[in-house]
Order: structure tokens, then sequence, then C-alpha cells
């Protein structure tokens, strides 16, 4: 199919497609455990950002056998399997390969009905955009790394990298979406332009209305921000009309990189309210709707601080 964005999407029948994708990456925190639940979640996203249903999966791995112990392997493989059974994935096989570097991921193969598939493009002017976690996480990784973040922020934010995005996708579903996407490497900017790109539309964001992680933003003004930011940020910035009145750090997390980020949905503004409401009754609890799609400015987003 074309336009399949966060995976790739195969039509088998008038009423079965297959979903694809496959992602893997380095630690992001230091527990493997957790890694391994994270690396997990977030490759399972890309299926969910499309509509469908995880089924299989399989275990990539890249390992330093020489200089690590194999139990940190382990414990990697028993965080992603615990998160495969949270989705109801059966772990099919893997492949691992000997690197100086450890790196985790999956691929994933599931299923959607072809007329259910919801790619990043489709959004109509006065569409609203509904975010279901907190930016920031590429700062506050950032953060940990220097050592600088306290463990109840780190606490917090592994949560959510962890969380699946599964209620998400079936709340986005059972409501219905015009487009959705997964936020990741690209930032909230980078993944929102995606979403007007060629189409003529733009975006307003309601720079209040985002959720952003507590630290984030004083992570970012200590200048604690991953060098993906400012590349997310130099390839889009002439496309932002930023509010005067904003502060520039906010910039840092609207582009900052996400790991197993929430989903971006365009939903009709008449089922706005609706769509935050039972995704908040099922768990989602930091949904917000965060702006809307306009027929102007054209192929811009503007961020105001207020609505
Ligand atoms: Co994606
Ligand atoms: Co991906
Ligand atoms: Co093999």
């Amino acid at each position: 199919m074309e336009r399949a964005d966060d995976a790739g999407v195969y039509k088998l029948s008038e009423d079965l497609a297959i979903i694809q994708t496959v992602d893997f990456f380095t630690p992001v925190v230091d527990d493997p455990y957790r890694f391994g639940q994270i690396a997990a979640a977030n490759a399972l996203s890309d299926v969910y950002a499309m509509g469908g249903k995880p089924l299989t999966a399989m275990n990539i791995v890249c390992f330093p056998v020489k200089t690590m112990d194999l139990s940190v392997l382990r414990e990697i493989l028993k965080g992603g399997l615990e998160k495969m059974k949270e989705a109801g994935v059966t772990l099919v096989g893997g492949h691992s390969v000997e690197d100086s570097e450890l790196k985790y991921g999956l691929s994933v193969t599931g299923t959607i009905h072809p007329s259910k598939v919801r790619t990043n493009v489709g959004a109509e002017a006065a569409d609203r955009l509904i975010l279901t976690k907190p930016l920031g996480t590429g700062i506050i990784n950032t953060a940990i790394k220097a050592g600088m973040a306290e463990d109840k922020s780190i606490e917090m934010v592994s949560n959510y990298m962890a969380r699946l995005n599964n209620t998400a996708s079936e709340v986005m579903q059972e409501i219905g979406a015009r487009a959705c996407t997964d936020v990741t490497g690209f930032g909230l900017l980078g993944h929102a332009f995606e979403m007007i790109q060629g189409t003529g539309k733009g975006i307003i964001f309601h720079g209040s209305s985002i959720p952003v992680f507590p630290d984030a933003l004083s992570f970012a003004e200590m200048g604690l921000v991953p060098g993906g930011t400012y590349r997310n940020r130099d390839f889009r910035i002439h496309q932002v009309d930023m509010d005067p009145n904003g502060s520039p750090y906010l910039l840092d997390i609207l582009f900052d990189p996400q790991t197993s980020g929430g989903l971006l949905i365009a939903v009709p503004e008449e089922k706005a309210e609706e769509m935050v409401k039972r995704l908040k009754e099922r768990g989602v609890n930091e949904a917000a709707i965060i702006g809307k799609v306009v027929n102007d400015p054209r192929e811009r987003i503007a961020v105001n601080l207020n609505r």
C-alpha cells in the first residue's frame, strides 16, 4: 500500500493486510530489564501507530560477548518478553551477532483490515491533534547519562517509555481518527511536519497544552540536550513560527527526539473531547489536545503560547 509510514503495510486480501516494522537501538537506561521493556514497547509502537494489532515478533540482538556478562542479555530479553506478553505478541525467533556496542530491538509483524490503516497523512483543516505521552525523553536521557537526573525522574520517564501505545491505538480506532503517527526520532515538530507535508495544510500548536516531563525544561536550560534535537531543529526551523514570548528552550523540547514516544493523532474536531475522555478513562492519563490543523499558515507550524 502507498504512503505507509511508521511501518510497511502489505495487502494480502480484500479484508487482511500485514504490517511489518523493525526497530533496535543502544541502551537508554542502565537497568537491562527496563531497557528490554523500552526497546520492545518502542518497536511495537509502529504497528499501533498504523492502527494495527501486533501478532509476532523476533528479537534482534547485538552483544559484546567478550566484555559483558551474559546475565545482562538475559535480563534484556526477559524485559522484552514481558512487553510482548502484555501486547499479546508471540516471540517466534530472532538473530544475534557479536558487536562492540550493545543493541536490542524487535522486528514485528501485525495485521489490520486494509480500510482501517491509519497513515500519517489525511488530516483536514479544523482537526484536533492529540498527543498521548509527555515530551522530553531525549533531554532527560541525556541528563541521566550526565548523572544529573534524580531517581524519581528516571523512574517516571522509564515508566512512560516502557508503556505500550496499545490502548491509545485501540481508542483511536474506536472513536475514529483521520491520521496518526508515533512521536520518535524527529521530535514532535518533525513528525507533525510529516503529517502536513505536501497537503497544503498547516498546524497551530498551543504551547501551554503540550504535556512535558517535569524536569525537561530545566535540563534544556542547562544545555542537557541531545545532538539529535539540534539536527531536527536545523532541518525544520525555517518552517516554524514561534510565539515571540515563548522560551527558546520550548523549541528544544518540541524538537527533542523521543524514545518510545506517544501517538500523535489527528481527529475530527467534534470527536476530540470524547477521544481524550476515553483515553483518560482507559489509563492514558497525559493525553491532551495540543493543537489543530489549519489552512493558514500553509505547510508551516505555528507555536502559540495561548489558545
Ligand atoms: Co513511527
Ligand atoms: Co520506527
Ligand atoms: Co539467523
